[in-house]
């Protein structure tokens, strides 16, 4: 019987999904890395091969919806269960309304929201049958506000944390934790090209917090919590006209 906690997580190739893998590793987790490209993933799973307990390598598009639910109970079979699912993998566009830009919109619901839930849907189901699990869901300080060029990235974003206060109260009394983090602005390629990122953030010492606050099994927090938490509460009153200066 193994002791070590095992995690599984989307998006592992880069960005936040990568380093929360290192801080997992480093933490002594099992790892079950999932990402579209089987070349990151053996990279990664090569780079942390001598820290990990254990590591599993799957290759998963989390669009590919029927897919979902059998690599998370083959990663599960071959970690002995696992402990926490983080669903992390997303995207997000430039994409101005009314521009010619409904494609890539769509690849934004696709990917961030109805990923998401196919994800989480799948990771409840496994949950239920271990008689445990935490669901961890990544959406963000964009769900408080839309901004220009944002829309469906927001409105992903949104609909997620909704969908993820839903599942909370539903399994309630099944053993599961639901963890929402909403990060502010971590230094990733998502948000490379924006020129105003306030209140940045390493991606290192982002999913530093993220793992802090997922073993300390938080129900929502804003990432890093402060100044987040005050700012979000800010940006709810804050007129329309000095958020479309954003
Ligand atoms: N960075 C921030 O400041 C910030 C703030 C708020 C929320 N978030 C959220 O945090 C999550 C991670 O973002 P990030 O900053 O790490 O972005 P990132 O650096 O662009 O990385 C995104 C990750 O998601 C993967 N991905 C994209 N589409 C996928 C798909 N269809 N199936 C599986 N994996 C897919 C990418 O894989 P490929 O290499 O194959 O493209 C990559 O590994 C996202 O949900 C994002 O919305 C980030």
């Amino acid at each position: 019987m193994n002791t070590a906690k095992s995690v599984l997580i989307t998006g592992a190739t880069r960005g936040l999904g990568e380093n929360l893998a290192r801080h997992f590793a480093a933490r002594g987790y099992r790892l079950a890395l999932t990402g579209r490209k089987q070349e990151e993933l053996d990279r990664l799973g090569a780079d942390l091969a001598g820290t990990a307990p254990q590591i599993v390598l799957a290759t998963l598009d989390v669009t590919d919806y029927d897919a979902i639910a059998g690599v998370i109970r083959r990663c599960a079979e071959q970690l002995d269960g696992l402990d926490i699912i983080v669903v992390n993998a997303g995207v997000a566009f430039n994409a101005q309304v009314g521009k010619g830009h409904f494609d890539l919109m769509r690849q934004t619901i696709d990917v961030n929201l109805t990923g998401a839930i196919a994800t989480s849907e799948a990771a409840v189901a496994l949950f239920r049958a271990q008689g445990r699990g935490q669901l961890v869901g990544i959406s963000s300080v964009a769900a408080v506000r839309g901004v220009r060029g944002q829309g469906a990235y927001c409105a992903t974003k949104a609909a997620f944390s909704r969908y993820l206060e839903s599942v909370r109260l539903e399994t309630k009394r099944d053993g599961i934790v639901v963890t929402d983090l909403a990060p502010g602005y971590i230094d990733t390629d998502l948000n490379r090209s924006i020129a105003n990122r306030p209140f940045l953030v390493t991606a290192q010492k982002g999913t530093g917090i993220m793992v802090d606050l997922i073993e300390r099994k938080v129900g929502f927090r804003y990432v890093p919590p402060w100044p987040w938490t005050l700012v979000a509460q800010v940006m709810k009153w804050l007129p329309d006209r000095v958020i479309a200066k954003m």
